[in-house]
């Protein structure tokens, strides 16, 4: 059923203590908790709770009966409560076969077996009844009782006290306190047998922190990574937005079997590995950046997410949109800023726009859901980290800081909304109380514009004007704010002749800029300073010229980026001449190497299938797109053939160094190879094949794999055997093994079969389903015939009861088959009403109708 943000009400009963008591036996748990509540409102005292065996309630020491409470549809209601409450529950669970990975669930086998909890957003009523809603906050304290053969206990805040079971000599247990004030989803805990990396860390404020990084033996070599980011991360909160830590202790936990990337439960973040552990040896530079990156977004929850939480669940992005935008920001500290904003462009190009086109489109704060968890979005997540980014630059830095102080004083402890947020931040001049409606409104708006120049009066005249789709279910569009970062630049020097952020917040508006000696080329939305679609009537010619002379390293990718979509995809507008960008590039390519190598390689980036597909409302055919994206590839890769023997060998294999100019020159290494390849350069395979016998590191290591695999090169299924037989004994890599054969090229239906029947495959761990059937979404070509659906769906209807979070997102994929050309067309259509017939999650359920519903 659905619930809906106008219904909101607040919760009859508050918590004020919660005391949980959770044993863990051999094939059980049994979970014993004392909540004491007080009456807030008259109503019932409403607990949720899922999948929990019920074994004893009582209130304010009295048993309770059947006949004074009601049990259905996953409610424990109490009516008639008196205004101070004494609950006493107990519940057994069975983490041992839970294979959902939410509430409290065991991870790993063997010798490995653990215990870890995931409660965000609903699956802490997983693990007692309770009012599981992000607006009840309490005080908890946690006693956990296991084997030994689990030494390693861990809970929420400061450890209290621990010791054996004097009674059962093989059992101990620990009790832990959370001074804080928190609400549910931030519960956690852990049993297992882990090593600890530790470290300290003193705050601006004096408190010295205890820092510590748990892990399976084998893998507490690869934390050293994870825990530098920590420390960087709380001084850079401490420097930026006067946030320092406040408790004594900071745990961070890695499990190899999660849904997600990691969550930041109050002082105790369990952690996906693959976004934890890092080695050279091991992880590419891309993901060991993505580690830095997720430690400090989940230390960042801290204080947004945790200290100041979320009213309900609509407000998601509240806490996710200005984490992700701290995140970006401080990762944008660790290397080239302009580097790092295409990175963050270039995932929301590739999946929020798609999205915010498909029938998934919703707004970022969403206004009525059936099952949250389908709402952890990119748009929830990207867009509204896009939306805090806007309110930023409008304000400027002094006063957004002075905004996020006033935030932050205004609202700590307390459960807020998206409002509350705006209106802290318009407490200076500033007022940002408008870009409300970007949270109210789905749909990727279009800003369209063109000049005019009148030499006899010397003006300027930029016209813009703004168009977002009607998705179907909200109300008509209206225009919004939108930010347009724009310079002039003369076209004799190629010098900035005027800087300016213009405002559009009508639907048509015009700009003029007065002594203008001559007609400029003009650049906007620079920096990408507004979430929008850009169509300027450029010349390839202004784009060329942008390319070479604009200072801002992200626009320069910008206007390679539209070259490409121009030539790509013409019914998008005006053509492009392939000739103009192979020119520009190839005079730019051999300077910018030498200056910023991660830069230069970026530029030859080419939009992947997927993205391209996002841009075609219909008659889309996965063939065509994939052949012309190839050509233009194929094209780029000849005529620079040139350049490619001087640059692969400007950039000598060297040993391993963890720099930014480094980490740039693995780049763009990699990409040198595998244009070398594709244009047959001389000696190319060779190079490829020494490379990856002499890597000094995953990158070089792993580049040379790809290159060789989607080249096909003669000996290619010899090192990938090589690099099983060298990693076989860790996970992470071998992930990596399976996503270089599920995205190769010239993937196949039988080859994503043999991989699922690999040994090491693995339905219960979402990084191995997703190492192979996510990666196989690389390939349209292959994902949309009639065996690769059924492979797809296969995997769908096989999660749909073991793990439904996962099956709908990876249902949520094929959101698009709606714009699939005939007879792919139909032939979806009817895979997906077949899956309809056959799933029972109500995940799965809400994705599919939104997915189907698009029918037109
Ligand atoms: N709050 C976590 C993060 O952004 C994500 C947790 C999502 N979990 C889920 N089951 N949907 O860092
Ligand atoms: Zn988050």
């Amino acid at each position: 059923s659905k619930i809906n943000l106008k219904d909101y009400q607040k919760p009859s009963f508050d918590v004020e203590t919660v005391s949980l008591d959770i044993k863990l036996f051999e094939d059980h748990a049994q979970v014993d908790s004392t909540l004491k509540m007080v009456r807030q409102s008259a109503g019932d005292i409403v607990l949720f709770g899922e999948d929990l065996e019920l074994l004893a309630l009582s209130m304010n020491g009295e048993a309770l009966s059947a006949e004074r409470y009601e049990l259905s549809a996953g409610k424990l209601t109490i009516s008639d409560a008196p205004d101070e409450v004494t609950l006493a529950l107990q519940v057994r669970i069975c983490p041992q076969t839970n294979t959902a990975l939410e509430g409290f669930y065991m991870a790993g086998s063997g010798d490995e077996t653990m215990f870890v909890t995931q409660c965000e957003p609903e699956g802490f009523r997983k693990i007692t009844f309770y009012p599981d809603r992000p607006d009840v906050l309490a005080i908890f304290t946690t006693r956990l009782e296991a084997d030994k053969r689990y030494p390693t206990l861990l809970a929420n805040g400061n450890l209290v006290e621990a010791g054996e079971m004097i009674d059962a000599p093989n059992r101990h247990y620990a009790i832990w306190h959370d001074p804080t004030n928190k609400p549910s989803y931030l519960f956690a805990c852990v049993v297992a047998d882990l090593d600890v990396l530790a470290d300290s860390y003193t705050t601006s404020e004096g408190r010295e922190v205890l820092l510590e990084v748990y892990a399976k033996s084998a893998d507490i070599d690869k934390c050293t990574v994870g825990m530098q980011a920590l420390k960087d991360s709380m001084q850079w909160d401490e420097v930026n937005y006067g946030r320092a830590y406040d408790l004594d202790r900071y745990m961070i936990v890695a499990v190899s079997q999660f849904n997600m990337g990691a969550m930041e439960n109050k002082g105790l973040n369990i952690f996906n590995t693959a976004c934890v552990l890092s080695s050279p040896e091991t992880t590419t530079d891309t993901r060991s950046f993505s580690v830095k990156a997720i430690i400090a977004h989940e230390y960042f929850h801290n204080w947004t997410g945790n200290r100041i939480t979320c009213r309900d669940w609509f407000q998601l992005c509240l806490k996710e949109g200005f984490t992700v935008y701290r995140d970006q920001s401080f990762s944008a500290d660790q290397q080239s800023s302009a580097v790092q904003r295409i990175d963050d462009v270039a995932t929301l190009r590739a999946h929020q726009f798609a999205e915010d086109a498909g029938p998934l489109a919703h707004p970022v704060r969403p206004e009525s859901f059936v099952e949250i968890n389908n709402f952890y979005t990119t748009t929830v997540y990207e867009k509204g980290a896009e939306i805090v980014r806007m309110i930023a630059n409008t304000l400027g830095a002094d006063d957004f800081r002075k905004g996020t102080d006033e935030y932050f004083r205004r609202y700590d402890g307390q459960a807020v909304t998206v409002e509350d947020f705006l209106s802290a931040l318009s407490i200076t001049n500033g007022k940002v109380e408008d870009f409300i409606d970007w949270y109210r409104q789905p749909g990727t708006p279009v800003v369209s514009g063109h000049q005019d120049y009148d030499s006899a009066t010397q003006t300027l005249t930029i016209t813009l004007s703004q168009q977002t789709r009607h998705v179907s279910g909200f109300d008509a569009p209206k225009p919004l704010p939108i930010p347009v970062a724009t310079a002039l630049f003369d076209k004799e020097s190629g010098k900035i002749i005027a800087e300016s952020m213009l405002l559009l917040d009508q639907a048509t508006q015009t700009f003029t800029f007065e002594g203008v000696s001559a007609e400029p080329v003009v650049s906007l939305l620079r920096d990408f300073s507004a979430p929008v679609q850009l169509n300027y009537d450029y010349q390839d010619e202004d784009l060329a010229f942008l390319l070479k002379h604009e200072t801002n390293g992200f626009n320069r990718w910008q206007v390679t980026q539209m070259l490409v979509n121009r030539i790509l995809l013409p019914t998008q507008g005006t053509k492009s001449n392939p000739d103009v960008y192979l020119a520009a590039l190839a005079q730019t390519l051999p300077v910018l190497a030498g200056e910023d190598a991660m830069l230069a390689a970026r530029l030859l980036d080419i939009p992947s299938a997927q993205e391209l597909a996002a841009a075609i409302p219909e008659d889309y055919d996965p063939e065509v797109v994939k052949a012309q994206r190839e050509g233009l590839y194929q094209q780029l890769a000849e005529a620079l053939k040139d350049q490619w023997e001087m640059l692969y060998k400007q950039l000598p294999l060297h040993s391993y160094e963890d720099s930014a100019e480094a980490r740039g020159e693995r780049a763009l290494r990699n990409v040198v190879l595998d244009m070398a390849l594709s244009a047959n350069v001389e000696g190319a395979v060779e190079w490829a094949q020494q490379q990856y016998d002499n890597a000094s590191c995953m990158t070089e290591r792993f580049g040379a794999l790809k290159a060789m695999v989607n080249h096909q090169v003669a000996n290619a299924d010899a090192y990938l055997a090589d690099f099983y037989q060298r990693f076989q004994a860790d996970d992470l890599v071998i992930d990596l093994w399976f996503s270089v054969q599920a995205s190769a090229d010239n993937v196949n239906a039988d080859v994503i079969k043999s991989l699922l029947a690999h040994e090491d495959f693995d339905w219960n761990t979402p990084n191995r389903v997703r190492s192979v059937i996510s990666a196989f979404t690389s390939q349209p070509t292959a994902l949309w015939t009639q065996q690769g659906l059924d492979i797809y769906t296969d995997v769908i209807k096989k999660l749909d009861d073991s793990n439904p979070m996962i099956a709908s997102r990876l249902l949520q994929v094929l959101a698009r088959w709606n714009t699939l050309a005939e007879p792919r067309r139909q032939m979806a259509h009817s895979q997906l009403l077949d899956v309809q017939q056959q799933v029972s999650s109500k995940h799965v359920h809400e994705s599919l109708s939104s997915v189907l519903g698009a029918v037109t």
